[in-house]
């Protein structure tokens, strides 16, 4: 039996981020031996934020999500992570739609670490990376209530466009296309 070979490793996305205090993070895409630290860190994470981020309680990943979060192919899939001091602090992600051009994004951030702009930095740079790869759209879905991931879009100075339903903000915008990078 012939074996997929491994997705290339993207080292060229990893860099240094600074938080809007000007601490210094680092910033690289997620390897499949990330499997620990994510299971560490969302563990870490407050039933708030957990559930801002899935939309139910979810207080530990199961073996199945582990694989497929931490096992992308950086091109239809693709998870930036955030570190600091090596400790696995955020991550943003996208998941290519199939048949299209759109991704759907997701962030979070670890609860001592949010309001220092680090999901506004991740969203740059996975949009950035996203074009690089032909996706042209970010689709994203939110808890009404969650303030700071709407006014991050809002703010993102992409054209979003929003629609809500059962409390659920549907978000839309353009990131550009690889010609722009
Ligand atoms: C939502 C979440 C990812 C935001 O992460 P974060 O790193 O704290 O976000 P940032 O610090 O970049 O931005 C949030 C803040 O910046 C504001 N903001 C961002 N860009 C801005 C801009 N250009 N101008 C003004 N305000 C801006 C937001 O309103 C918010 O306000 P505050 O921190 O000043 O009170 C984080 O709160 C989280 O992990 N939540 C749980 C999971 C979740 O909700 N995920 C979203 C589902 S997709």
């Amino acid at each position: 039996m012939t074996k997929t070979p491994a997705p290339r490793y993207p080292a060229e996305l990893a860099c240094d981020i600074f938080t809007r205090e000007g601490i210094e993070l680092h910033l690289r895409p997620i390897r499949p031996d990330d499997a620990g630290p994510l299971v560490e860190f969302h563990r870490s994470l407050s039933p708030r934020s957990v559930y801002r981020r899935f939309f139910f309680v979810h207080p530990t990943l199961s073996p199945t999500e582990v694989d497929r979060f931490t096992g992308v192919d950086y091109v239809h899939r693709l998870a930036l992570v955030v570190e600091h001091d090596d400790l696995l602090i955020a991550v943003g992600r996208y998941e290519g739609i199939p048949g299209s051009t759109d991704a759907e994004v997701a962030f979070v951030v670890t609860d001592q670490q949010q309001h220092h702009g680090i999901a506004t930095v991740l969203l740059e740079h996975l949009a950035q990376a996203a074009r690089q790869r032909g996706i042209t759209t970010f689709v994203a879905s939110t808890l009404a209530e969650n303030r700071e991931m709407l006014d991050i879009f809002a703010h993102s100075g992409f054209a979003v466009t929003t629609s809500v339903e059962e409390g659920i903000v549907s978000v839309r915008f353009p990131i550009g296309s690889a010609a722009d990078v």
